[in-house]
């Protein structure tokens, strides 16, 4: 039985004295469970205190991006070195909107990936397609080759610690969740192509989330399918009682 790991990636959000509150609230309530992992994934600012703040509790810290070298002239970026130096754990790498808004590519995501895993950082892989390639019958074409660029050259035991999460783009910020069937569907797709490219052991490790508009009334019937093992939540996870409540759902 695989781990579920639910992320809450708040994205842009939270002044630091928001995120004290948020860790304060929580972290004594976070389940101590070996069935669920449960991450925050803050802003840059946030995380060497939030790192030092969930100390000995059952919450992990994640960045929301990272660049691929180890140092140098890449203004305003930040390197995994930087990111294992404070604690971070796990690292989103590819969301869909950096892949729309700062020029993220297959190419940049798995030279992050591969970073990643060379640095000790677990990646959180996106991939997911638009509504126009749902709308074409494209979806799964177009995420198993997101899939196949993003693992290209990594180990098959990186390739079993690599976390992917499928968020259709359509169903991000919406309000719209994927059916858990359709989750399943191309989660399952996901698994499909691991296994091709590596193994049916490091398939059957990896961890596959599902994102898009996951609230606390929707993560049972999308955890309840054979290859969602998780989720990678916006919205419903700025606030802690509804963070809790997803997590919680995973135990
Ligand atoms: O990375 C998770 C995010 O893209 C999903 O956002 O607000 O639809 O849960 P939301």
């Amino acid at each position: 039985m695989r781990k579920r790991v639910i992320a809450g990636n708040w994205k842009m959000n939270k002044t630091a004295n928001e995120v004290k509150k948020f860790v304060e609230s929580i972290r004594e309530k976070v389940p101590a469970s070996e069935k669920v992992e449960a991450i925050v994934c803050a802003p840059f600012p946030y995380l060497a205190k939030l790192v030092e703040d969930t100390a000995n509790t059952n919450i992990k810290v994640a960045a929301q991006n990272m660049h691929f070298e180890d140092s140098g002239a890449f203004t305003g970026e930040v390197s995994p070195v930087m990111l294992k130096d404070i604690g971070v754990t796990h690292v989103i790498i590819g969301h869909s909107e950096r892949r729309e808004f700062f020029a993220e590519t297959d190419n940049t995501v798995n030279q992050k990936t591969k970073a990643a895993h060379h640095h000790g950082l677990v990646p959180i892989v996106c991939v997911g397609e638009s509504l126009e390639q749902r709308e074409a019958d494209e979806t799964v074409q177009h995420v198993r080759n997101q899939v196949t660029e993003a693992l290209k050259g990594l180990s098959e035991e990186e390739v079993s610690q690599t976390i992917i999460a499928y968020e259709p783009i359509w169903a991000i910020g919406t309000g719209k969740t994927a059916s858990s069937e359709d989750a399943n569907e191309v989660c399952r797709e996901i698994r499909q192509v691991v296994k091709e490219l590596t193994s049916e052991d490091a398939a059957e490790k990896v961890i596959i989330q599902y994102g898009g508009s996951v609230k606390p009334a929707t993560i049972d019937e999308l955890l309840s399918q054979s290859d969602v093992d998780g989720a990678l939540v916006g919205g419903a996870s700025l606030e802690a009682d509804s963070f809790l409540s997803l997590v919680e759902a995973g135990t």
